[in-house]
């Protein structure tokens, strides 16, 4: 190739990334990580990150289809509601977060949103094809942090297991150490200063047409089929918030 059609293969490269970019009105991090958006009120619900049948038989189409179209579009639609017309139109999700977190009066715009949140986080914490073990530095850390993949594995288990009622179970940073929480109704970890790595979704509505009562069996499919390793990978790599 001579040097013209070089430098002009260059030019249409940027131009074509340039309109890419402009077209989703996202920046590059945007396009490339689920959690940051700098999209504001009215928020829409973001399609599933893959086709509703994907985490079958693990998770039923029909668990998901509820679970995002109505559970989640709930949350969207009533967060758009309380949000009208007040000052947090003008924030980001992330931002409407933390704002209304230690703010009483505030705890209906909170739960909605901060459920708008955990649910996106909790879609792309899974794929099909999913579990195991994960490779990579993130695999390097939970050794160090928990003594084996096996103690992470019963751990989260247990966290997910034990959570009383309605919540999430989550692998987090924790400044530079990695935790097993678990939070209850909405609550999530960026409003505790820590960072989101995965999550499962304990509240029943998200197993409980296809694991009945039995959630150790649902925690147990998750950790061995369905975790997206690679996901928690890049929110060890990046900060989110
Ligand atoms: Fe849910």
């Amino acid at each position: 190739m001579n040097k013209k059609n070089h430098y002009i293969l260059i030019g249409i490269y940027l131009f074509m990334a340039l309109v890419a970019g402009n077209a989703y009105g996202k920046d590059s991090d945007e396009l490339t990580n689920p959690m940051k958006s700098s999209e504001k009120a009215p928020f829409t619900l973001p399609a599933l990150p893959y086709d509703a049948k994907a985490l079958e038989p693990n998770i039923s189409e029909k668990t998901l289809n509820l679970h995002h179209d109505k559970h989640q579009q709930a949350y969207v639609t009533k967060l758009n509601e309380l949000v009208k017309g007040t000052e947090l139109e003008s924030k980001t999700l992330e931002e409407i977060i933390m704002a209304t977190a230690k703010d009483e009066s505030k705890q209906g715009i909170f739960n909605n949103a901060a459920q708008f949140w955990n649910h996106t986080f909790y879609w792309n914490s899974m794929k099909s094809g999913g579990g195991g073990k994960p490779l990579g530095k993130l695999a390097a850390q939970i050794d160090k942090d928990f003594g084996s993949y096996d103690k992470f594995k019963e751990q989260f288990k247990q966290t997910g297991v034990t959570q009383f009622g309605s919540g999430w179970a989550w692998l987090v940073l924790d400044k530079d150490k990695l935790k097993i929480i678990k939070t209850s109704n909405a609550d999530l970890p960026m409003v505790h200063g820590q960072r989101a790595l995965l999550v499962i979704d304990v509240w029943e509505h998200a197993y409980y047409l296809d694991y009945q009562n039995r959630r150790p069996d649902y925690i147990t499919i998750f950790l061995d089929q369905l975790v997206n390793w690679s996901f928690a990978e890049s929110n060890f790599n990046m900060k989110l918030f």
